[in-house]
């Protein structure tokens, strides 16, 4: 099947995986342990029913919207994705191009192959920086610095990594960092030649962000072992704030699941939260951001922006997040395998498909307008229930009922 030929984003997916050698594919595509929670993110929108209404004028339809003062064309974005260019030489900047065409964000990796200054170049409208915190916190802040020296509009941090998980795929694979790519055991890599071709021409990708921090002139796999020293990093609290006095503009959260959190951020001054448990890569007990939606806009969903990531793969899937409070939706693996498969048009395949998918789906449940989306639309599944007491706060009670526990709202049906 060619680029052009694909029906879905399953079947970029597909395209995806001929291309790419399996422990390349496995890293894009595994989750953490028993893969359950991405299992549950995937099926977590089929849950829901969209009710269609009839006999409404909807010869035309009109996706765009409205995030951060700044309109764009569809209502999702591309997610911040690590280590592109080991799926396609130069793929971060193929994705924000690919942003830019189609007038949605792409929010760079804090585990990039290429520069935030690169990425402003190519797309300085549409690019959101991504941050991982550093161990040496000098680091984080120079990097904060640097994506508001490249006049980027929002700072997304990454929270919901204090460790790296055990993503089994990647250790039956040898796939860590420092890359180890353990070809004895991969032969089956010779089955993909035109990635191999690739890989042997540019070797390693290099974290470009990164290397001004590591070794003057160290090789790409030194800079991949320094990366490897400063990520992850445990973030709390006092980091997110310090970070907010820092960043003069819009600030999102990436990896809120808990609505108290989401009330928290709302009070350090943050404009916006991702509900989002990394595309089921770090703790596989956790819900489906989807599941925690509800509830995160009713604690916090007047306050600040509510976005989502995580097991989108279908138009619909975008439509029944924005019927459930979100203001925008993110992609992450929809536009990898896009990119992976087949780089930029491939890339701007997987934007199309879902672009067109939205549009199909607003004109079949009767909804010309995103402005028009509400709870009304769907039949709900049961939802799975909370008991309050699990949500004892971390920090401790007291302080939890200074700050005024949200907790009572969660446990709704
Ligand atoms: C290959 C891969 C790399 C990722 N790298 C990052 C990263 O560097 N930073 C980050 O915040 N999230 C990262 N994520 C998580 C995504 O931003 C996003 O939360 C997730 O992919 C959404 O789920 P979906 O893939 O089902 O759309 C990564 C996900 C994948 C699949």
């Amino acid at each position: 099947m060619k680029i052009q030929n694909a029906v879905n984003i399953d079947d970029l997916r597909r395209l995806a995986r001929r291309r790419l050698p399996r422990m390349v594919f496995d890293f894009i595509e595994g989750g953490v342990e028993d893969e359950r929670c991405l299992e549950v993110n995937e099926a977590s929108f089929a849950r829901y029913r969209i009710v269609p209404r009839y006999m409404v004028d909807v010869s035309r339809r009109d996706q765009s919207t409205t995030l951060f003062g700044k309109s764009y064309a569809s209502p999702f974005g591309i997610a911040p994705t690590g280590l592109a260019a080991l799926f396609r030489a130069e793929a971060d900047l193929i994705l924000a191009r690919a942003a830019a065409t189609a007038n949605i964000p792409f929010i760079m990796s804090g585990a990039s192959t290429a520069s935030i200054e690169a990425a402003a170049q190519v797309a300085p409208a549409h690019t959101w920086y991504q941050l991982y915190a550093a161990r040496d916190n000098r680091i984080s802040e120079d990097l904060v610095r640097r994506a508001r020296d490249a006049d980027l509009d929002t700072l997304v941090v990454t929270v919901d990594v204090p460790v790296s998980s055990k993503r089994e795929r990647n250790v039956r694979n040898g796939f860590e960092l420092p890359l180890k790519l353990k070809w004895s055991k991969s032969l089956e890599a010779l089955m993909h030649p035109l990635w191999i071709a690739e890989y042997l021409r540019r070797g390693i990708p290099r974290f470009d962000n990164w290397a001004p921090y590591a070794q003057p002139g160290a090789s790409a796999k030194a800079i991949a072992a320094f990366v490897g020293r400063q990520i992850p990093c445990s973030i709390t609290w006092r980091d997110l704030e310090n970070f907010r006095r820092l960043w003069p503009r819009h600030m999102v959260v990436k990896g809120i699941m808990h609505p108290d959190d989401a009330v928290r951020a709302a009070q350090i001054g943050v404009d916006g939260i991702m509900v989002s448990n990394h595309g089921g890569r770090q703790l596989d007990q956790a819900p489906a951001p989807l599941e925690m939606l509800g509830p995160i806009c009713a604690a916090a969903g007047n306050q600040l922006a509510v976005m989502l990531d995580g097991g989108v793969r279908r138009g619909a899937d975008v439509l029944v997040a924005l019927c459930l409070g979100a203001r925008f939706v993110f992609v992450g693996r929809a536009t990898l395998y896009g990119a992976a498969a087949g780089g930029l048009p491939g890339a701007q395949k997987a934007i199309d498909i879902l672009r067109r998918e939205i549009d199909l789906v607003m004109a079949q449940m009767g909804c010309p307008a995103l402005t028009g989306l509400g709870q009304g639309w769907l039949l709900q599944p049961p939802t799975l229930r909370m008991r309050t007491e699990v949500y004892a706060e971390p920090d401790g009670a007291a302080e939890a009922e200074e700050r005024g526990l949200v907790t009572e709202k969660i446990a709704q049906r």
